[in-house]
C-alpha cells in the first residue's frame, strides 16, 4: 500500500450511523480519488482508560457494512485475552497497548495466526527504548499523541522525539513496520508528524468534525506528502 496513510477515526462520527459514517470517508466520497487507507475504530472499556465505547458486536457489523480496512486500537486490560478474537472476525490490523498486555510477543504472533497485522500502541509517557526487541513481532508501532481515552485533545508535539526514533531504526533495518500516530492530528500538527517520520495518520475530529470529512481525508494525505521528501520527490 502507497503510503502516507490516512485512517479517520470513528470515535468523531455519529454512532448510530456508523455505515453511512465510513462510507463519507471511502474512495467515493473523496471525489474518486483516494479516500480513507484505514478505518480507525477505538475500543475502550473504562477500565484502561476512563471512558467506554464498543466493543467486537460493533465492529463484526462494521465488517460487513464498509470495505475499509479496520484498523482496531484496543484500550483495554486483558489484550492477550480479547485482542485475537478482532484478528479472527476480520480486522485488518489490530493494536494493543504494551502498558496492559502480560506477553506482547505471544500475543502478536496470536494476532498474526488469525490473519490481522499486529500493531502495538505505547502512551505518551512510556517510553520506545524497552520495546525495540518487542517490535520485531509487530506490524504497526501506534505512537500516542494525546493521552488515550478522548476525542478532541490537543497535540502533544514532544512525543516525535519517539517517532523519529522508530523512524531511524526502521530506515537502518532495525524494525519493519508502519508508524502510526493518533492524537490532535489536524492540519495544523500533520506536517510536524510527517516530517518526524510517520507513515500512518489517525485523525478523528479533524476528519469527522470537517463540513465533508472524504475532503478533509484528501486534504490531510496531501499536506503530509509536501511534508516529506520520501512521498514528494
Ligand atoms: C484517543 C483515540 C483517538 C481519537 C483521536 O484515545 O485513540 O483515536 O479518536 O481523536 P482526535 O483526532 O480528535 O485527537
Ligand atoms: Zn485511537
Amino acid at each position: 500500500m502507497v503510503r502516507p496513510l490516512i485512517a479517520p477515526s470513528i470515535l468523531s462520527a455519529d454512532f448510530a450511523h456508523l455505515a453511512d459514517e465510513a462510507a463519507r470517508v471511502s474512495d467515493a466520497a473523496a471525489g474518486g480519488g483516494r479516500g480513507a487507507d484505514w478505518l480507525h475504530v477505538d475500543v475502550m472499556d473504562a477500565h484502561f482508560v476512563p471512558n467506554l465505547t464498543l466493543g467486537l458486536p460493533v465492529v463484526e457489523s462494521l465488517l460487513k457494512a464498509t470495505d475499509i480496512p479496520l484498523d482496531c486500537h484496543l484500550m483495554i486490560e486483558d489484550p492477550d485475552r480479547w485482542a485475537p478474537g478482532y484478528a479472527e472476525a476480520g480486522a485488518h490490523n489490530v493494536t494493543v497497548h504494551v502498558e496492559a498486555a502480560a506477553d506482547p510477543v505471544m500475543l502478536a504472533k496470536n494476532l498474526r495466526a488469525a490473519g490481522a497485522k499486529a500493531g502495538l500502541s505505547i502512551k505518551p509517557g512510556t517510553p520506545l527504548d524497552p520495546y525495540v526487541e518487542v517490535l520485531k513481532h509487530y506490524d504497526t508501532l501506534l505512537v500516542m499523541s494525546v493521552e488515550p481515552g478522548f476525542g478532541g485533545q490537543a497535540f502533544m508535539p514532544e512525543v516525535l522525539d519517539k517517532v523519529r526514533a522508530a523512524r531511524r531504526l526502521v530506515d537502518t533495518g532495525h524494525l519493519t513496520l508502519l508508524v502510526e500516530i493518533d492524537g490532535g492530528i489536524a492540519a495544523s500538527t500533520i506536517e510536524a508528524a510527517a516530517e518526524a517520520g510517520v507513515d500512518c495518520f489517525v485523525a478523528g475530529s479533524a476528519v469527522y468534525g470537517a463540513d465533508d470529512p472524504g475532503k478533509a481525508v484528501v486534504a490531510l494525505r496531501e499536506q503530509a506528502v509536501a511534508a516529506h521528501p520520501r512521498w514528494s520527490g
